[in-house]
């Protein structure tokens, strides 16, 4: 039997897959990296020396916390888009002034339990809400116990530098609908830099990205019953300075057929899948972006470096 016929996919997914498979250059959704195996790659990634994102971003919470607590206000409900390896959240559930609840959502829903898991344990007096979604799409956010003063959506780790500007702008629309009126908006976003500080982070010397890179197959191969040959591919990231954005792709070793489904499709020797973007603002570029989803900016903490940023927004 397919897998697919045991797994069932959805349409829409499916029909993603292939239009971005049909297209040229051939892209697929990031979304795609984060089975359990590529949340686990992820966690390495972001203790790998040249991936400054985590550390930096980690470093300006902690130094920072106080400043942003005071910045947001007592009783939040805490609303996270995607749950990273919960460092970033615990130093924010602990510096916030009596937080009411906090509400991860994320694709992966191993990974989503086990963190929300730890984060129980840790807070035992924040109620803890996960949402297994794919948050790129209408999520129903649910009730909390506490009546709160203001939803905080907080979206760390500049993943919001993943999505095509359109995209970035439409999701940032829909975080300013979820937080509402006297809502906040806690965004972290890696800032335009030297490329040599940049490139590396993507193209690590433990081959861990090279890793996540090509996971995203073997995750497409038990998903959608397809028979990408993950050793005919290899992995690629370059930083353009002119779009200030990371492109990851994995180069086709060969001339190849795929087959997805009821689906062929041809990848040349040298072709390229464009796997994921990850673009880098100035911080006037993303109070820009943000202004036009609807926020106004309050404050932004940064590096001594200037290489992250978090930035504080309300909405208008
Ligand atoms: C999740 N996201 C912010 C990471 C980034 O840096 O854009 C994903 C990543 N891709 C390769 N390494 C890390």
């Amino acid at each position: 039997m397919p897998r697919n016929l045991k797994n069932p996919v959805s349409k829409d997914e499916l029909s993603e897959i292939i239009a971005g498979l049909n297209q040229s250059p051939k892209m697929i959704s990031p979304k795609y990296f984060y089975d359990e195996q590529g949340s686990r790659l992820f966690e390495q990634i972001c203790e790998l020396p040249e991936y400054y994102l985590t550390r930096t971003e980690i470093d300006i919470m902690q130094s920072c916390m106080d400043e942003m607590s005071a910045r947001i206000g007592k009783q939040a409900r805490v609303i996270e888009y995607g749950i990273g390896s919960g460092l970033k959240t615990r130093i924010l559930l602990e510096g916030l002034d009596d937080p009411v609840a906090f509400i991860p959502i994320d694709i992966s829903p191993e990974h989503l339990a086990e963190a929300s898991r730890e984060l129980a344990q840790r807070f035992p007096h924040i109620e803890i809400l996960p949402v297994a979604a794919d948050f790129t799409r209408p999520v129903l956010i649910p009730e909390t116990k506490r009546k709160s003063l203001r939803n905080l959506v907080y979206f760390p780790g500049s993943t919001i530098g993943n999505f095509e500007p359109d995209a970035a702008l439409e999701l940032l629309r829909v975080m300013r609908q979820e937080a509402g009126p006297g809502g906040a908006l806690l965004i972290g976003t890696d800032l335009k830099k030297d490329p040599q500080i940049i490139e590396p982070a993507y193209n690590d010397s433990h081959g861990v990205t090279a890793q996540f890179n090509l996971n995203m197959l073997r995750h497409l191969n038990r998903k959608f019953d397809s028979d990408f040959n993950l050793q005919h591919y290899r992995h690629h990231a370059t930083y353009d300075e002119q779009s200030g954005r990371v492109e990851m792709h994995l180069i086709s070793e060969d001339d190849q057929q795929v087959t997805l489904g009821e689906h062929q499709f041809s990848i040349a020797n040298g072709e390229k899948i464009i796997t994921e973007y990850c673009h880098k603002f100035s911080p006037e570029d993303f109070r820009e972006l943000a202004s036009c989803a609807g926020f106004c900016h309050v404050n932004s903490w940064t590096d001594l470096n200037h290489w992250f940023s978090i930035q504080l927004f309300e909405c208008h």
